[in-house]
């Protein structure tokens, strides 16, 4: 993270905007809207300035920057569009500990400006760290897109209840739990609507009928993080967990996914690298149950589909058994995201009219792949966990009747930044991965609509070519 954020109040103190055009205004009025009292300094000043100076809502002195003018301020915005004048601010900024933005310069600032939702008390900003101004605003609009326009009543509203329910219930866990139910259900819908008075009756009927000495019961949900990329997760599964209280993940979930979670929320990874050393799926059970019985709200999140090759299942049985509430959330599971982030169908009419997710490593008690079947034509072959027995796999689909010439591609990393595909025939699988050194996580896809990846790129270098030559 290059820039901390944080929010400064500078109620009553005294700020400075050096420069007084059009760049200025804005800041000043950002200014005066958080209560600082403003001086702005510049030999001439836009109408905008001249109005509120003349209403003594901010002092303009009416002259050029000198050093001086740093003393005393708890915030200076260069607005100047001089290169000397934003030196000489910068410089005499910093020199006195003063924070200071000189507009479109990082180099002489010492913090950036977000973009801005203003929905006092409630404030969202925005930044991009001074790279891309344009994208930070296309975000701010989305975010301000889902936020009803009385969320800062709303916030104002809980923060009446603030104390009277810390009394109520001085357990974090419970308070939290009482929190989230209030924003989540009719109380805040309330507030939202306009029903000011209805919100409080509801409220003070909530506060009084759940006392702090019941204990909320736990929950366990079992959710799918998706096959790598941050942005592959379901708003379901990123409404969870930004409430849990903990996350207990596998190592295949990225550090982005995690990042969706609270700050606070404990997190723990129970995932073992191939051949590796983790945590048996006897003590996740175990400390799931214990989570759950202490009344925290426990996220487990999986990478792809938690149902997929996951181990989900068990994990809900076994919680299911001991009475603990359990939700399932789906993800998109690797063989999904995969075949799309390397522009494979799945199925294809007249190509692939069904598909098979298969494991390339087995446990003891499990049933044997049905290898006669796996390998029929007109249908895709999706291998999980395949590539350390790729050689003996490709072996025995040929055995079984497999085409020799089957195309093959091989994910690895899929739809992660890092995704390589490497693509050939089915009875040179265990070479190709052997030579490009594929490694975990990927997955095998065996079919003929490999082919027709092959068949869109060359389309798209086509047109490419096509449109090169127009221009
Ligand atoms: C234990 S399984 C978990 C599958 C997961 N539950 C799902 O639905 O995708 C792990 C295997 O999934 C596959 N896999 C998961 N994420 C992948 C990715 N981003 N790229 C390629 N393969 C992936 C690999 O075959 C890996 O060995």
């Amino acid at each position: 993270m290059r820039y901390f954020p944080a929010f400064l109040d500078l109620a009553g103190r005294h700020c400075l905007v050096v420069g007084a055009g059009a760049v200025a205004t804005p800041k000043v009025r950002l200014l005066l809207d958080a209560g600082a009292l403003v001086t702005v300094v510049a030999p001439a000043a836009n109408a905008a300035v001249r109005m509120l100076a003349q209403r003594g809502d901010i002092t303009w002195r009416r002259r050029r920057f000198r050093g001086s003018d740093v003393a005393g301020r708890s915030l200076i915005y260069g607005t100047s569009g001089d290169a000397g004048v934003d030196e000489s601010v910068s410089h005499a900024a910093r020199c006195a500990g003063v924070p200071v933005c000189v507009v479109d310069r990082p180099a002489l600032s010492s913090f950036v400006t977000p973009a801005i939702i203003d929905r006092d008390p409630i404030i969202v900003g925005v930044s991009s760290g001074g790279t891309a101004p344009a994208l930070a605003r296309r975000i701010r609009a989305a975010v301000e897109a889902t936020l009803p326009p009385r969320i800062g009543v709303l916030a104002r509203f809980a923060d009446r209840f603030r104390s009277v329910v810390r009394t109520a219930r001085p357990e974090a866990v419970a308070r939290r739990r009482f929190w989230d139910e209030v924003f989540d259900g009719p109380i805040a819908t309330r507030v939202l609507n306009g029903d000011d008075d209805g919100a409080f009756k509801a409220m003070l009927a909530a506060v009084n009928r759940r006392s702090g000495a019941d204990r909320p019961p736990g929950s366990v949900a079992i959710v799918g993080a998706g096959p790598g990329a941050a942005d592959l997760i379901t708003l379901r599964a990123l409404r969870l967990l930004q409430s849990a209280d903990v996350v207990i993940h596998d190592r295949l979930v990225g550090a982005d996914v995690l990042g969706y979670a609270r700050r606070d929320a404990e997190r723990l990874c129970v995932g073992k690298a191939r051949g590796g050393r983790g945590w048996s799926q006897d003590a996740i059970n175990e400390r799931l149950a214990a989570l759950a019985g202490e009344g925290k709200r426990v996220v487990r999140l999986k990478g792809g589909d938690p149902l997929v090759f996951g181990r989900g299942g068990e994990e809900a049985e076994y919680l299911r058994q001991r009475g603990i509430a359990v939700e399932l959330i789906p993800g998109i599971t690797a063989a999904a995201g995969c075949a799309a982030a390397a522009g494979i169908p799945l199925t294809h009419r007249g190509t692939a009219r069904s598909v098979t997710f298969a494991t390339g490593e087995t446990a003891d008690g499990d049933p044997t792949p049905d290898w006669a079947d796996l390998a029929r034509p007109g249908r895709t072959l999706v291998v999980y966990m395949g590539v350390a027995n790729a050689d003996a796999i490709a072996k025995r689909l040929l055995e079984n009747g497999a085409e020799p010439a089957t195309p093959v591609a091989v994910v690895e990393n899929g739809t992660r930044p890092e995704q390589r595909v490497v693509t050939g025939r089915l009875d040179d699988l265990g070479r190709l991965v052997h030579e490009h050194a594929v490694a975990a996580p990927a997955l095998i896809i065996v079919g003929e609509v490999v082919r027709l990846r092959a068949a869109a790129a060359d389309r798209d270098e086509s047109e490419a070519n096509a449109l090169r030559l127009a221009i």
